[in-house]
């Protein structure tokens, strides 16, 4: 059994007394949602906060993105070391977002994988396909494409304990979800190029569903067989609607 993972990509939103608020309130309600495991993705400036705030708590952290690069003169990055500093159990790599309006391609992204690895650091890689590729008939391409290049270069092993983030493009910050026949389908043929593979692997490989996931479409998201978790943005700002997603899970 795979143990359900709910994640909150806070993005870039919050201010240190808005994030101490939203973290009380996770912790006053995680106990309850103990079956599930829950995951917060500050901006880097709040780690400390994060870390403080959560240490006694059953709640895992990491960050929204890290260098390729294990440290030098790379002018705005964050190394991966830096984010063992804080105690990170986890990191996004290949947001949409950051391949979107940051130009990582899936040779990049495939590098962040192997370098959050490197350090027992477990990568959620994120993939998804826009509208526009999703109306022309190559959702799984795009998919496979994604997946393939982090595949060929870290092996079907690294798997294991990493996690993908299914999120297509189109519903992210929009208000549209996937049904949840249309994320299970994805789902499931994400995890046919694992089985094929290695079934071992991808039967513990966790897949969670991303973009406009909330308290009330989360339920029937989350009793796919296929879909793991949640990758939650929007909703995760607000601490009883993700526990209430979360609760969706249990
Ligand atoms: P959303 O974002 O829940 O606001 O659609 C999800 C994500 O981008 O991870």
């Amino acid at each position: 059994m795979r143990r359900k993972l709910v994640a909150g990509n806070w993005k870039m939103n919050g201010s240190a007394d808005s994030i101490r608020k939203l973290l009380q309130g996770i912790r006053e309600g995680a106990a309850e949602v103990a079956a599930v495991e829950l995951a917060v993705f500050p901006p880097f400036v709040y780690l400390g906060l994060v870390e403080q705030q959560l240490s006694d708590a059953p709640v895992a952290w990491g960050t929204q993105n890290l260098s390729e690069q294990v440290s030098g003169a790379y002018t705005g990055e964050v190394a991966g070391s830096m984010l063992l500093d804080f105690h990170c159990a986890y990191v996004l790599v290949g947001h949409s977002e950051r391949r979107t309006l940051y130009g990582e391609t899936d040779d990049l992204v495939a590098r962040k994988f192997a370098a959050a690895r490197k350090l027992g650091i477990k990568p959620v890689l994120c993939l998804g396909e826009t509208l526009d590729e999703r109306e022309q008939g190559v959702t799984e391409a795009v998919v496979a494409r994604q997946l393939k290049a982090v595949l060929d270069l870290e092996g079907i092993g690294a798997f294991a304990d990493a996690v993908i983030a299914y999120e297509p493009v189109w519903a992210i910050g929009t208000g549209r979800t996937a049904t949840a026949q249309q994320a299970q389908d994805v789902h499931t043929f994400i995890r046919a190029q694992l089985v094929a593979l290695d079934p071992a692997v991808a039967a513990k490989t966790r897949i969670l569903y991303g973009g406009s996931m909330k308290a009330a479409n989360a339920g029937e998201l989350l009793s796919m067989a296929d879909i793991d978790g949640g990758l939650i943005g929007g909703a995760s700002l607000d601490a009883k609607e993700f526990l209430a997603i979360a609760k969706a899970g249990v």
